[in-house]
């Protein structure tokens, strides 16, 4: 598809995992023809993009982050024919394809990697990270791995040890061998020649190990201090110049942010880096920090950052995250209320919505009842971590259930019927069992389901221009579970409140009147009055002021 100048900012992206999307093939795992299928439900939701988590040739130790041929297809979703024809008919639907971007690391079965092992001296020696042993034999130094573990596996062939973030099946490239960078390149390359839209590029901050002279950081990679060194930055910028921009194409980042100049760094449009940014905080950590109040300076510090020259992608939920309305809503007492009131908030804010399969349902958490039935590595080697550090099973287990990953991987819950319509044979992660209530066909014949509420929302946003481009001002305390604020464009300002509690509150502000145009909420009649509204538990409430 051609693009115009800034036309990702426009787009709402819906992120299919494809391994639970949908099966079209009967074997328990969705795939690429299964997505096919889906792309008229896509269509009447309407979103305007897909990002495709990855589907190349991976022995699915991460479940595709792990890529043992770029230029392949991975068996379980289907083969290149079933992805043109995916492409193909996702163009002719006006929905754009991005596919992820795995290019920190690639599988340990990758053909570079298996000749890097080797020897010290072959063709291939050099496209990952190898040092010698310290001196007493072991790892160069105490790096940790994100998934737990030291970030470093010996090899007895090559007599050294190999750098990897993530699993130790993850090994990272290096990215230092120009070489190596070129024929990363080529892969891009290779993509765009295909037709592809845009990219969402994986774990890209740490390019740039900053290797040297640095031996005793020993906490886990997503934290480290060595995301976002200069080298990176370089390389991105490389990457951007030779492979993105001669296409126009459309590339979020997935990387660290730990202030707005990171922030700044990696969308700053003068920078020609990214056009947006996915920051990446482990579960762990957002489920003991989220609040409100820090929703309300994350809002305000990103937004006065970028607002000149950057741009912002905006989402609550991914293949990483616990489900949204089970991790900042109530998937309980008010799962529809609180549902619809994130998705209001999403669509609401400056940038460009991010929209995770199954959260137009309001899919929830499902905890599994041993760690035996999970299959995330991550929610494994959490639970083995802990264990070893002497925690007892229970612990252990109802740890790893709310932080897990899985939880956003059940598979998707397209009706009430065996396996909720998600495939014939047995899925390949347990069906969340609440499909039979909350599942896509049921939720298309009612007016007043979460899945209509998105889809007025996407439709709202493509009508008005003010929830794309407008100003944003909060206009709420810094205190308290209410985040609302203004978005003005021209003459037009809305005024957008939301209760992030399960309790009922009061919000004053000088706009208000009792008859206020209602742009969208989810209760029947807002109980707005002369500057002040009450709010009902997860109310949401848009209005013309
Ligand atoms: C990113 C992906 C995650 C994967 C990791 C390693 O964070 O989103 O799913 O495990 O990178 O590729
Ligand atoms: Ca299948």
């Amino acid at each position: 598809m051609k693009q115009e100048k800034d036309w990702y900012k426009e787009l709402v992206i819906y992120q299919i995992y494809p391994r639970s999307f949908k099966d079209g093939n009967g074997d328990g795992i969705g795939d690429l023809k299964g997505m096919t299928e889906k792309l008229d439900y896509l269509k009447e939701l309407g979103i305007t993009a897909v990002w495709m988590s990855p589907v190349y040739a991976s022995p699915n130790v991460d479940n595709g982050y792990d890529i043992s041929d770029y230029r392949q297809i991975m068996e379980e979703s289907g083969t290149m024919e079933d992805w043109e024809r995916f492409r193909d008919k996702a163009h002719e639907r006006g929905i754009a394809v991005i596919m992820d971007l795995v290019l920190n690391h690639s599988s340990d079965l990758h053909p570079w990697f298996q000749e890097s092992k080797k020897s010290k001296d072959n063709p291939y020696s050099d496209y990952y990270i190898w040092r010698d042993p310290a001196p007493d034999g072991g790892a160069p130094n105490q790096w940790l791995s994100v998934f737990g573990g030291s970030a470093w596996e010996y090899v007895e062939e090559r007599g050294q040890y190999y750098l990897h973030f993530f699993a130790k099946q993850q090994p990272d490239l290096n990215w230092d061998n120009d070489e190596a960078r070129e024929k990363i390149f080529d892969i891009i390359r290779f993509w765009n020649d295909r037709g592809v839209d845009g990219y969402r590029v994986d774990a890209i901050s740490y390019l740039d190990k900053g290797l040297d002279g640095r031996a005793d950081m020993t906490e886990a990679f997503g934290t480290a201090s060595c995301a976002n060194l200069e080298g990176t930055h370089r390389y991105i910028r490389e990457m951007a110049q030779k492979t993105i921009k001669p296409d126009n194409l459309m590339t979020v980042g997935e990387v660290i942010i730990r202030n707005t100049r990171d922030a700044r760094d990696y969308t700053g449009r003068s920078r020609e880096e990214f056009d947006m940014a996915i920051p990446f905080v482990p579960p762990v950590v957002e489920i003991r920090t989220w609040s409100p109040e820090r929703f309300k300076k994350d809002l305000e510090e990103t937004y006065e950052c970028l607002k000149e020259d950057g741009w912002w992608a905006r989402f609550l939920s991914n293949h990483d995250k616990p489900r949204q309305v089970s991790l900042y809503g109530d998937d309980r007492r008010y799962w529809k209320e609180s549902a619809k009131m994130l998705g209001c908030y999403l669509h609401t804010l400056p940038g460009t919505p991010f929209v995770y399969q199954g959260e137009e349902l309001g899919m929830t958490n499902l905890y599994l009842p041993s760690i035996e039935e999970y299959d995330d590595i991550d929610t494994k080697n959490y639970y083995y971590t802990m264990i070893r550090e002497g925690a007892s099973h229970e612990k252990a287990l109802s740890e790893s259930q709310i932080i897990s990953r899985d939880n956003a991987r059940t598979p998707m819950q397209w009706d009430g019927s065996a396996n909720a319509g998600f495939s014939e044979a047995r899925p390949w992660l347990p069906v969340n069992p609440n499909y039979t209530k909350i599942n896509a066909e049921r939720q298309m014949e009612e007016e007043d389901s979460v899945f209509r509420f998105y889809q007025k929302l996407i439709a709202l946003r493509k009508e008005n221009p003010v929830m794309v481009h407008g100003d944003f001002r909060l206009c709420c305390d810094r205190e308290g579970p209410v985040i609302a604020y203004t978005r003005s464009l021209g003459r037009e300002t809305w005024l957008a409140v939301h209760n992030f509690s399960g309790g009922k509150v009061r919000f004053d502000h000088e706009k208000l009147t009792g008859h206020g145009e209602v742009v969208i909420s989810n209760y029947e009649e807002p109980e707005t009055e002369q500057g002040s509204v009450t709010l009902r538990p997860y109310e949401t409430l848009v209005v013309r002021v």
